[in-house]
């Protein structure tokens, strides 16, 4: 298959640049600019992207293209400071700005040609230097106000630079920028699309599992499903899910994986109801950390007790995707700073000898969903809300008791409800306009409070409602809901779930808070 290959300078950007190609039905491969070659060239590209990054040509030990690159004949397109390393390597000028251009600007075609049409156009500037000379053999496709030379290519050897980012929907048509230097100048075919990637998926996986079992931990998540899908379609009764019910599950959840898997997908499942053991491993720790590795652990041995059946080393599936793949191996990606360990129910047992078949490991996210919709899973579950691995644990603050539990689920499927009913839950990919929420539900708070219901006190817990707009995760805002919605919620939640009597609001954004309250 025809790919496209990016080399990251360290860009926020970089994987939107690879999802903008792969959505023009191109393959992209995206590497740390350091890569080896060896593993580059594997790809068989037929152009190369430069992407952006916050280094300054001159800076010592500023990253450099690779020679590999630039004595290739085939195309180049660099953006920000990829364009001003190419000037940088190829002879041309790079000055350092008097000041940084950031935030929307208008840029001036002065040259037309098949990336850049004829007219002006607003795009998303972000740099600080600007090129003053391009290198020889270039010359000056589009201008700003700001720098004369926003963009410049040498059509003969089909290199081109871009001051702006085509990548980010800031800019109009950059969409249209990418696939063009893909398409039309790099020549790649159109071929990356649901059913060639299930159609090669299928293929790599017979070929690496031949006549042996595999099993597959599912837990509902959109990854675990998705892959335990693709490996279902390639091997049929070869695999067996495992779905270890942790009692820590949404409301309707286990009944909707089983059905899933059994009726949908007419897949071999293990349901394994394993609440109680959870539950007493959780007895008593209200510290958030200890109830994540509690629940790591004793996910670990119930896996394991189910998984020993099928012999030593059984293959299994993983829903590792293609940004957990590109975010383990960049070259200045320090490890974050830990705030929440993070254990994946259906994840990897680390300590088990498995082979490993993960079928998505080269697919985005919106890859996995668009793949997941052409197998036939349902579209709640492809547009299912992020969920983490903990569970009902992470949400029930204080004591994990059966109790409190089920008072939570209820007032979290209350939320739920309620927002599905206005329509205010986000299905469809992030970025749509107006935004939808995220994520919403309850949280039970470890305190009580005084209350008056039908003459009576009451003295009993408050439930925290959660609502988030947010693109990846990484960051979020509170979701302005109506107020009406709100009331609506607020009242079911305190009509319906006993033990409770009242109903916050989380009106902070991430950062500072994060999404989950543990
Ligand atoms: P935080 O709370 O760190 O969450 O702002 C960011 C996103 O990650 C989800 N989350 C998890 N996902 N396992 C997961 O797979 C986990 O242990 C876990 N903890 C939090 C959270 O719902 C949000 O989408």
């Amino acid at each position: 298959m025809d790919a496209i290959v990016v080399l990251d300078f360290g860009s926020q950007y970089a994987q939107l640049i690879a999802r903008r190609v792969r959505e023009a039905n191109v393959y992209c491969g995206l590497f740390p600019h350091d890569a080896p070659s060896s593993e580059v060239m594997a790809l068989d590209p037929k152009g190369f992207i430069l992407s952006g990054g916050p280094a300054s040509v001159y800076e010592q030990g500023a990253p450099q293209i690779p020679s590999y690159i630039l004595q290739s004949d085939l195309p180049i397109l660099g953006i920000c400071y990829g364009m001003q390393a190419l000037t940088h390597a190829l002879g041309g000028e790079v000055a350092p700005a008097t000041e940084r251009e950031y935030g929307p600007a208008t840029i001036d075609i002065t040259k037309e040609t098949s990336i850049l049409p004829a007219g002006s156009r607003a795009v998303w500037m972000s740099h600080g230097d600007r090129i003053d000379a391009t290198p020889p053999g270039f010359e000056v496709l589009a201008q700003s106000n700001n720098s004369p030379i926003a963009a410049m290519g040498d059509l003969a050897r089909r290199r081109f630079g871009l001051q702006f980012h085509p990548e980010v929907r800031h800019t109009q048509g950059g969409a249209d920028i990418l696939r063009a230097f893909a398409v039309d100048i790099c020549g790649a075919e159109q071929t990356w699309n649901p059913s060639s990637i299930i159609d090669s998926s299928i293929s790599k996986i017979r070929e690496q599992v031949a006549d042996r079992q595999v099993v597959a931990g599912v837990s509902g998540g959109v990854d675990s499903t998705v892959a335990a899908a693709l490996v279902h379609r390639a091997v049929g009764d070869q695999l067996t899910c495992i779905f270890v019910n942790t009692g820590l599950l949404r409301a309707g959840e286990p009944a909707q994986v089983v059905e899933v898997f059994k009726e949908t997908l007419g897949a071999r499942l293990k349901a394994i109801d394993a609440t109680e053991v959870f539950f007493d491993v959780l007895k008593g720790v209200t510290d958030p950390e200890a109830k994540r590795a509690r629940i790591g652990a004793a996910f670990i041995r119930v896996f394991e007790g189910q998984a020993r059946e099928f012999g030593d080393a059984p293959h299994l599936v993983q829903g590792t995707i293609y940004p957990d793949v590109v975010e383990s191996s960049g070259p200045d990606r320090q490890q974050a700073a830990r705030i929440k360990s993070h254990h994946n129910v259906g994840g990897l047992p680390e300590e088990l000898s498995f082979r490993l078949v993960e079928p998505l490991r080269y697919l985005f996210k919106d890859e996995v969903r668009r793949v997941g919709l052409a197998l036939g899973l349902p579209e709640e579950l492809i547009w299912r809300q992020p969920f983490p691995g903990p569970g009902l644990a992470v949400r029930c603050l204080g004591d994990v008791s059966l109790d409190r539990v089920q008072r939570l689920r209820l007032a979290d499927k209350i939320v739920t409800e309620e927002l599905e009913r206005a329509n205010a839950l986000q299905r469809g990919p992030a970025g749509t306009d107006p935004p939808g929420v995220a994520q919403a539900f309850a949280v039970l708070l470890p305190v009580r409070t005084v209350g008056v219901m039908g003459d009576q006190r009451t003295y009993a817990e408050v439930v925290a409602v959660r609502a988030v707009q947010s693109e990846d995760g990484m960051t979020a805002d509170w979701a302005r809901l109506p107020a009406e919605l709100l009331r609506t919620i607020s009242s079911r939640i305190v009509n319906e779930v006993e033990g409770v009597n009242r109903v916050v609001y989380d009106i902070t954004s991430k950062p500072p808070s994060t999404i989950e309250w543990e």
